[in-house]
């Protein structure tokens, strides 16, 4: 089966028509993920060779066809001033010397990821404080909360990651209004960030939002390389965004992360909070410490009078905190953000820090912060 290294070997005597030398060794060759017999990944070039684009894609794909791919799929865009830069840079050394040296790519890594341990960001002593956000069921606003809670964290100064493990429904970039896609420097990916929080997401890797029809073992797989393969840096939390329910990718990231905390969502319908009861049982029995349960949707509140209506019900989040034996950490009414998509940071489901929800979050994110006592 191919892999990155043969699919690089593979593509080794493709041009850039423009500058004539090789894709990778310019290093223009990013992005690549392989999945069974198909190959994505992404040329980055130079302006004047976006015209050539149809006979770079059939030169890549005979060359991936010696080596089994039969699916490639290729993405063609400029590259970015920080390339262009680089490229400059490596284009004026002498070869020899260019040869000497380590990868180009190698100096911009930041923080700690080099040299350490691949999965050191799993280690015990990494002293970063993982948080997982489960909900017994889709739709109840788990996703809106990861982003909040992270956001909000971010907003205290705390160093905060996140990664968007629901694999098949994957929504992080778009909530975060995230138009970028991470770049690859050296052999590590660096994480997209937003409002301060570090993102990564099976959303960033996945075409034109087709769906994903991968067999359970890619998926432990993926979640993997999302530790091991991210240029996460320093962080102080790391948020993940679980897909809804007790599945595999649940459970995964449960063994995966056994010092990870939770925090389960509900809404306040009895039987929303009923199915959550199932996901919070998951983590008391693979031995995670629940931080406590959040409400979401819990009222709604009239603008002009002030009165709350509870449309969905009431108590669900205080009876699954019982039945669990933690705490109601909050409370959130219905509303969506009041943002305006011609603002500079516009994301459809961030809530602005000077916004009533905006505070609650700060709150919630106060309350973790005691909490995890970091
Ligand atoms: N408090 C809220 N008020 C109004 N809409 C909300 C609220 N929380 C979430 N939503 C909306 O409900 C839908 C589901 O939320 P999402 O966070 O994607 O849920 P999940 O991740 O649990 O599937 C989204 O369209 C989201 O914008
Ligand atoms: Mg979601």
């Amino acid at each position: 089966m191919a892999n990155r290294d043969t699919v690089l070997e593979a593509l080794g005597g493709v041009l850039e028509p423009t500058l004539g030398k090789t894709l990778a060794e310019l290093g223009l060759i990013r992005d690549i993920v392989v999945r069974e017999a198909s190959v994505s990944l992404t040329a980055a070039l130079h302006p004047d060779s976006m015209e050539q684009t149809g006979r770079l894609e059939r030169e890549m794909a005979a060359a991936l066809s010696e080596i089994g791919v039969k699916e490639p799929h290729f993405r063609f865009r400029t590259m970015t001033d920080h390339e262009t830069a680089e490229i400059a840079k490596k284009l004026q050394q002498p070869a020899t010397a260019a040869e000497e040296r380590p990868p180009a790519q190698a100096a911009p890594i930041k923080g700690h990821g080099a040299g350490l341990e691949a999965n050191s960001l799993l280690h015990p002593d990494s002293g970063v404080e993982f948080i997982a956000i489960a909900s017994g069921k889709g739709g109840v606003g788990k996703s809106t909360v990861t982003v909040n809670l992270a956001a909000a964290l971010a907003r205290r100064g705390k160093k905060v990651g996140l990664i968007d493990a629901d694999i098949y429904g994957f929504s992080v970039p778009d909530m975060m209004g995230i138009e970028d896609r991470p770049e690859q420097v050296g052999d590590k990916i660096v994480p997209v960030e937003r409002y301060g929080v570090k993102v990564i997401s099976m959303g960033f890797f996945v075409q034109d939002n087709s769906p994903i029809v991968w067999r359970g073992p890619m998926l432990g797989k993926m979640l993997r390389n999302f530790f091991a393969e991210i240029e996460w840096g320093e962080l102080d939390y790391l948020l993940l965004d679980l897909p809804p329910g007790t599945g595999d990718v649940a459970l995964d990231v449960h063994q995966m992360i056994p010092q990870s905390k939770e925090i389960i969502v509900t809404t306040p319908h009895a039987t929303a909070a009923f199915v959550a009861a199932r996901a919070g049982a998951m983590a008391i029995k693979t031995n995670h410490e629940i931080l406590g349960v959040v409400e979401n949707m819990a009222y709604y509140e009239c603008s002009g009078c002030g009165k709350r209506d509870y449309v969905f019900g009431r108590g669900g989040g205080g009876k699954l905190a019982e039945t669990l034996h933690t705490d109601l950490l909050a409370q959130f009414p219905l509303g969506a953000p009041d943002n305006h998509p011609s603002e500079p940071d516009f994301s459809p489901s961030v809530y602005k820090a000077d916004t009533a929800t905006g505070q609650a979050y700060l709150a919630l994110a106060d309350e973790v912060i005691r909490r995890c006592g970091k």
